[in-house]
This record gives C-alpha cells, sequence and structure tokens, in this order.
C-alpha cells in the first residue's frame, strides 16, 4: 500500500498493545517504527506486532521520514511535550487521554497543531462508536422529553502495576484527569453545553485521588453527577434522564468484550427498548483522523473537557464550588 498513513508509535505501555494492532488492522494506516526509552523494549515490541524499526527515544522517532502521523500513549504529564514536538515535526497526532494535565497545555497543543498544519485527536474511542451517534440523535430528538439529569460512573478496581503513573502525581495521576476524562466528557458531549458551576471531593491516595464524586449545574435546570475512582469493580455506564424516559449504557467507554454492543431507552411506564449497534470504534476513530472530515467537534469537546477538569481540580483542592468563566475557553 503506498499511500497508507505511517504511524510511529511513542511508548510501550499496556494499551499501547491494543492500539498497535487497532492501527495495523485500520485501512490504509500501517505502523512502520515504535520507539522507547530502551532499545531492548523498542525491539521486544517490534518483534511481537511486526513493526519494522525499532528506536531508542522519541524524538529519533519525530525525525524519521517513513512516519507520517504519531500514536503517543505516555503517561498525562507528559502528553503536552511530545504533541509540541510532533506538531513541530509536522506529524499527525493521536493522543491517548487525558489530551494534557491542564487546560493552558491543552490549548497550546491545539494552537500549535494548528499553526503547524497538523491533524489531531485524543484517543477516546467511544466517541467515534456509531451507537454514540445514536444514543445522542436520541437524546436531541426530544424523544426523551426534557433532559433534567445525566448520571455517569467509571471505575475500574486498582488498575496498578509498579511505577504506576496512576499513582504518582508527577505523572498527571489520579482518577479525575485518568477516568473523569470519561465521565466529564459524557456529561458535556449530552448537556450539549459547558457547566455554569462545578463541586468535587475526592478520596486520595500517595497524593492523587483515587475517587471523586462530581457535580455539574448547567443552563436549564440541567444537572449531571459522577462518580469515577479505583476502588470499586469496573463500571463504564451512564443514564442521560428525560422528563419522558431515559437513555442507559452500561459500557459505553468502550463495549463488554463477550456480548452485543447495546444501549436502552426506559420509559415513564416501565417500557425498555433494547438496542444494538456494532462498530469497531478505535477503528473508527483512527480512519476519522487520517481522514479529510473536520475534526472541529472532537477537538472541541477535548478542550471543554479539559476546561472543566480543571475547574472540578480546583473545586477539589478549595473544598468549594467553582464558578467556569466560559471567557477563558475562546
Ligand atoms: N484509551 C484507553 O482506553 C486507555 C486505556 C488505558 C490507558 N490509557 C491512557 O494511555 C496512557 C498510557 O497508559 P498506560 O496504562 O498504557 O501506561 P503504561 O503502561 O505505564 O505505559 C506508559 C509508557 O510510557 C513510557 N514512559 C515514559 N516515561 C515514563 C515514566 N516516567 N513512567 C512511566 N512510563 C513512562 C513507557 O514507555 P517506554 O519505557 O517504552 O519509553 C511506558 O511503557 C495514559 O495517558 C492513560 O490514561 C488509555
Amino acid at each position: 500500500m503506498t499511500d497508507a498513513t505511517r504511524f510511529g508509535v511513542i511508548g510501550t505501555g499496556r494499551i499501547t498493545r491494543r492500539l498497535v494492532a487497532d492501527l495495523q488492522s485500520t485501512d490504509g494506516v500501517s505502523v512502520t517504527a515504535i520507539a522507547s526509552r530502551t532499545q531492548d523494549r523498542a525491539d521486544w515490541f517490534a518483534s511481537q506486532y511486526g513493526i519494522a524499526a525499532a528506536v531508542q527515544g522519541y524524538q529519533q522517532l519525530l525525525q524519521r521520514d517513513d512516519v507520517d502521523g504519531v500514536y503517543l500513549s505516555l503517561p498525562p504529564s507528559m502528553h503536552s511535550e511530545w504533541c509540541l514536538r510532533a506538531a513541530e515535526a509536522g506529524k499527525m497526532i493521536l493522543c491517548e487521554k487525558p489530551l494534557a494535565t491542564s487546560l493552558q497545555e491543552a490549548i497550546q497543543i491545539n494552537a500549535a497543531c494548528d499553526q503547524a498544519g497538523v491533524r489531531w485527536l485524543d484517543a477516546t474511542g467511544w466517541l467515534h462508536h456509531r451507537r454514540t451517534a445514536e444514543m445522542l440523535a436520541l437524546a436531541r430528538s426530544g424523544q426523551l422529553g426534557k433532559i433534567g439529569h445525566i448520571s455517569v460512573a467509571v471505575s475500574f478496581y486498582r488498575p496498578f502495576q509498579s511505577g504506576e503513573h496512576r499513582l504518582d502525581p508527577a505523572l498527571g495521576g489520579g482518577c479525575l484527569l485518568d477516568l473523569g476524562w470519561y465521565t466529564t466528557g459524557a456529561s458535556c458531549l449530552f448537556a450539549d453545553q459547558l457547566p455554569s458551576k462545578v463541586f468535587a471531593d475526592s478520596i486520595e491516595e500517595n497524593g492523587v485521588p483515587i475517587r471523586t464524586n462530581a457535580m455539574l449545574w448547567f443552563d436549564g435546570d440541567l444537572t449531571a453527577g459522577f462518580s469515577c475512582g479505583y476502588d470499586t469493580a469496573t463500571r463504564k455506564w451512564f443514564e442521560v434522564a428525560g422528563s419522558e424516559a431515559s437513555v442507559i449504557c452500561d459500557d459505553f467507554t468502550r463495549p463488554w468484550a463477550d456480548r452485543p454492543t447495546r444501549f436502552w431507552v426506559h420509559d415513564a411506564k416501565g417500557e425498555v427498548q433494547a438496542f444494538q449497534v456494532s462498530d469497531r470504534q478505535e477503528q473508527r476513530m483512527i480512519e476519522t483522523l487520517v481522514g479529510q472530515s473536520s475534526l472541529e467537534p472532537f477537538n472541541s469537546l477535548a478542550l471543554r473537557t479539559q476546561f472543566v477538569l480543571q475547574a472540578l481540580a480546583e473545586s477539589v483542592q478549595t473544598g468549594l464550588p467553582v464558578h467556569l468563566d466560559h471567557s477563558t475557553l475562546v
């Protein structure tokens, strides 16, 4: 395939294994190189995944002519630096979530990509699943009545390994940035607006939140509440509650592996309608990145998510509700 978009991979973590396979199984995409801090690890990964070039050092990968785009799967505190360097090198970017650790970093990434004419996406696969578009269309169609409340829960029970970045404040650890990326993003997406006020509280371990509960207030008496953390069994669900019915999804971040991809509408009489929508969300995300369509809706949601996460972190720190000044995002 001569005109395939050639990806270089930066980092060799747990999620890298899955995304490399997703990149390799997407039409019009190939993986030509992988970079690690150490040559041994790059060699091991390259041989395991059939990648031609194993590179020591991330900058070395950015300098390669056989790389058109990069997939960054580094700890959150490193996303900004390597997105900026990738933009400077003119490489398309697929960056793992959270996009960054602050709004300022996220805005800089967006501006640098804009200036360099580089397309970028945060690797938030669920946004690209056809099911998400269907649930969103339903919520916006008026069929649920007036949307009053959104509740979201995302957790994994202690998904830790040694040297875990999730437990290291210096690496951007903690459940708020990590899992709150999903809960905040889902709240903003279904609310279709930014909150005017937020409040959050966390339980901490090692100086990072391991459980965060939050409330978000939107115009029109719409509220959202979420819980995310590392101290309960896997949950990845939400409910969008309207005056007539609710949309419920129990695996929105990534469909359960062993059953059809579904969601439900529960109405006021207890009637339940089940919907099934199959798709391959990561492949669709990659196709969108390498395609021609505008990425503005995804880029904008990423920036809004980072904006709200920052306000939530401030609320955790101060113990007070935070009123959001939307003009800081423009
Ligand atoms: N989209 C999803 O579904 C999903 C799922 C899980 C995680 N993630 C996100 O993906 C990113 C990586 O998560 P992960 O769980 O895959 O991480 P991980 O297993 O810890 O891997 C991170 C990689 O970053 C590199 N690295 C460079 N400096 C490092 C440092 N100081 N400490 C640790 N690693 C360092 C390492 O690669 P080398 O040593 O080879 O250089 C390491 O293998 C995070 O932003 C996370 O939130 C996304």
